[in-house]
């Protein structure tokens, strides 16, 4: 089972950036942490990171029976990108959609996500651990579907 996991803007610069929202771990960190969980569950993954709304939007049509599911954390095209929208939803492929911080709980446009419906379902405010939670719901949607 192949599960890719995409991350928008920003967090590149994710350990520096904001700390007190975001904390420390760097996205490497999380990458190879990640790696080590889905060592575990015998899962591949691909771990990819842009800036670019339309590089996202290519890498999630690529995924189409490529992988068995999504783990996406658009950053700030949550709140932005019908662009990314559309493309979860041509794709058919399950996606869990995960943030660090608790976007409901910060300011009041981020707690609107024009991708959240075409998720499977939302995972956020958990710092690093959000993206453990939403391997494993992807791993768990993909082995289901
Ligand atoms: C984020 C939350 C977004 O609102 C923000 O634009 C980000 C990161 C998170 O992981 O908490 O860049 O997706």
């Amino acid at each position: 089972m192949k599960i890719l996991v995409l991350n928008g803007p920003n967090l590149n610069l994710l350990g520096t950036r904001q700390p007190e929202i975001y904390g420390r771990t760097s996205l490497a960190d999380i990458e190879a942490r990640l790696r080590a969980r889905a060592a575990e569950l015998g899962v591949e993954l691909d771990f990819r990171q842009s800036n670019h709304e339309g590089q996202l939007v290519d890498w999630i049509q690529a995924a189409r029976g490529t992988v068995h599911a999504i783990v996406l954390n658009a950053a700030a095209y949550t709140h932005t990108s019908v662009a990314l929208r559309d493309a979860i939803t041509a794709v058919e492929l399950p996606v869990v959609e995960v943030h660090l911080s608790n976007i409901h709980a910060r300011e009041e446009f981020r707690h609107r996500s024009l991708i959240a419906a075409v998720c499977r379902g939302q995972i956020c405010g958990f710092g690093p651990e959000s993206y453990r939670l939403g391997l494993e719901a992807a791993v768990s949607l993909a082995s289901a579907s």
